[in-house]
């Protein structure tokens, strides 16, 4: 997004206009608000996590939200963008994916050549198909040759291009009413689907689609295990590596790196979620009503 913003004030911009699902659009307004551009944001109405719509509330964006989905608020980018009104910073914008392949320069400069798969979740693939784009370029900037299989994971009730890899095809077809709970990869109609497909394929990797169940089961693992709360949309990576587990598709002692796209306070609800899950693990009740009775708690749970 910062390349994005300098592009658009190098050409004299004095607005930036984006289609989100929260997240570009956050990012957007914040580097627009330092670059003294106006933020102009295009919301599905209802379909923001409320972490999200804070951020861009908080960072003063013109919002616009329309009756729909992630799919009609971008067409009324792509057409507000013919008028040259305000410069457009969805990943369709090629400085978008030029900033966003550097996350492939940072895997090659921390694992080199050491990395078998790379896995990220796909809305509008620009991500999976811009960290391709990077490790392509690392040669040229002395960092290896970094060739990971590239895996792509969608959401079932969303996963258009999961589909049109499946039917051997380069062509994605739109899904009308695209549904699951991870809000940030809510997408029939991604803009960089052709692309995603060719990197998939360039890299010998593979789309694959994974259910709500699954991406919850993965939010709790990473919190359980990692101590990393994540949004539902990047949850998607662990449980498309654990899809991939499954089908004996990667091997134990593999490097795999997982993208993990989104902090979990951008979506609250969610993280009730993970909270109930903790909290039903416990049998006793919270409160101490004396400093007595909290200490008999505390070696109650300290010895569990
Ligand atoms: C948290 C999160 N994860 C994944 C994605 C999907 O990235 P892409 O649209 O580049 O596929 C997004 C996109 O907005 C996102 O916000």
């Amino acid at each position: 997004m910062s390349v994005g913003v300098s592009i658009a004030l190098s050409f004299g911009y004095r607005a930036v206009i984006s289609a989100s699902t929260g997240n570009t659009a956050a990012s957007m307004s914040s580097y627009a608000r330092k670059a003294s551009l106006t933020p102009l944001v295009v919301l599905p109405r209802g379909k923001v996590a409320r972490g999200k719509s804070s951020q861009i509330a908080s960072l003063g964006a013109r919002v616009i939200e329309i009756e729909g989905t992630f799919d009609n608020a971008i067409e009324v980018v792509l057409r507000a963008s013919e008028t040259s009104l305000a410069y457009p910073l969805n990943s369709f914008n090629p400085y978008r994916l030029e900033g966003q392949k550097t996350i492939g320069f940072e895997i090659a400069e921390e694992l080199g050549e050491n990395v078998d798969f790379v896995i990220a979740p796909v809305g509008n693939a620009g991500n999976i198909s811009a960290i391709w784009k990077g490790f392509r370029e690392s040669p040229l900037l002395g960092l290896g040759r970094p060739s990971p299989r590239m895996i792509g994971v969608q959401a079932e009730g969303a996963s258009p291009i999961v589909e049109a890899w499946m039917r051997g095809d380069n062509v994605v077809r739109p899904i009308k009413y695209p549904e699951t709970i991870a809000s940030a990869i809510r997408i029939g109609s991604p803009v960089n689907g052709y692309k995603a497909i060719q990197a998939v394929r360039e890299s010998r990797g593979a789309m694959v689609a994974v259910s709500d169940s699954e991406i919850l089961e993965s939010m709790v693992m990473l919190s359980r295990e990692e101590g990393i709360l994540v949004e539902p949309a990047s949850a998607a990576s662990l449980a498309g590596l654990a899809k991939l587990k499954r089908m004996g598709a990667v091997r134990d002692g593999s490097i795999v790196v997982l993208i993990l796209t989104g902090h979990g306070l951008k979506d609250p609800d969610a993280l009730n979620y993970l909270a109930s899950a903790w909290l039903e693990r416990r049998s006793e009740p919270l409160v101490a009503r004396s400093v007595d009775e909290a200490l008999q708690k505390v070696s109650h749970y300290a010895t569990l």
